[in-house]
């Protein structure tokens, strides 16, 4: 692993470049075009992080090099010499922002070298909670009742209290009625997860628990979250087939029922950025007022903790902002 650590500066930078990914997509928000929306986050994306003093490479991408033009896996960024990791999603919640729907973001990771699981872009079992229960420590293969109620027992929460979020999905069906046996109530999200399992260490966010299966990349960018504000989560891969495990064994996966947990997926000094793009439990989201775009982000680091939120005005008569308007 690199020695050295992520310049605190970085932290500021980062957020320039999830504002911009947001401010770029947030244009296309309601317009019914996810693929839009996902380009112009890419694009601004892109060519900010490629202003950043690092040499960074992408880890956690668009997707594999022959699908991805832009942000693929594997592609550098950056103008400086100091080696880092990256993960991001330009705009997680494609279909949110194209419908104009609640909590999607611009998210951003930056790791040493090292940091993140090279997680191929699979289905991810996923069960997260947050910073005050973090040493709690479950079974991710037990039944999703005992997990819920072994939750209860260390929480102190009464069952009836809890909230557990998952993603309204029909292969959900069965974990949707094995969590309301207990008791717990249920708050079925339409996409996001990245948000919901970071809304698991957020005080008032209304959420306990998060499970379900997901997207991988969502599964490592959460878990960067995870390690600056506290909390936990474990992991499972979901293999389709024996190919996809194959790739999966190139990038470091070991065995095939091997459980991740929060360390195992972003490990080391690593700085986590997030922009709303429409508002959410997380954040607000891109606001444009008289020509101005309100931006509402969070900027964390898992060394010292700190989680700063930041809100920025950006003149949308600037150039450099009009070019992502197409
Ligand atoms: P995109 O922004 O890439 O569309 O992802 C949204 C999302 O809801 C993620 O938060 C989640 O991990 C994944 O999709 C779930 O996948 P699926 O929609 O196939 O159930």
């Amino acid at each position: 692993m690199n020695t050295v650590l992520l310049d605190r500066n970085l932290a500021l930078e980062a957020v320039r470049v999830t504002e911009i990914a947001a401010i770029a997509s947030s244009f296309h928000m309601g317009r019914g075009d996810e693929k839009a929306a996902d380009q112009a986050a890419v694009n601004a994306m892109r060519d900010f992080l490629n202003e950043l003093d690092v040499n960074g490479k992408v880890v956690i991408g668009e997707g594999e090099r022959d699908k991805a033009p832009m942000l693929y896996i594997g592609e550098t960024i950056g103008k400086g010499k100091v080696k880092v990791d990256i993960a991001l999603d330009p705009l997680e919640g494609t279909t949110i922002t194209a419908q104009g729907g609640e909590n999607a973001l611009s998210v951003l990771a930056i790791g040493e070298e090292g940091s993140f699981l090279h997680a191929p872009d699979i289905y991810m079992k996923k069960i997260a909670y947050g910073y005050k229960y973090e040493n709690l420590e479950i079974n991710i293969d037990d039944e999703p009742s005992k997990i819920v109620k072994e939750f209860a027992n260390f929480s102190k929460i009464r069952l009836e209290n809890i909230v557990v979020c998952i993603l309204d999905r029909p292969r959900h069906q069965e974990l949707i009625n094995e969590v309301r046996s207990t008791g717990a109530r249920i708050k079925l999200i339409s996409d996001g997860d990245v948000s919901a399992v970071i809304a698991t260490s957020i005080d008032d966010s209304g959420i306990d628990l998060y499970m379900g299966t997901g997207g991988s990349p969502e599964g490592v960018l959460a878990a960067a979250a995870l390690r600056c504000l506290g909390g936990k989560i474990y992991t499972k891969l979901i293999y389709d087939n024996d190919e996809i495990f194959e790739r999966a064994k190139k990038m470091g996966v070991i065995k095939k029922n091997q459980i991740f947990e929060t360390n195992d997926l972003a490990k080391g000094d690593v700085m986590f950025s997030a922009t709303g793009v429409t508002d959410g439990t997380l954040l607000k989201g891109v606001r444009v007022n008289n020509n101005y775009a309100h931006t509402h982000s969070v900027v964390m680091r898992s060394k010292t903790s700190t989680i700063r939120y930041i809100n920025a005005n950006h003149n949308l008569n600037i150039k450099k902002y009009r070019s992502y308007f197409k």
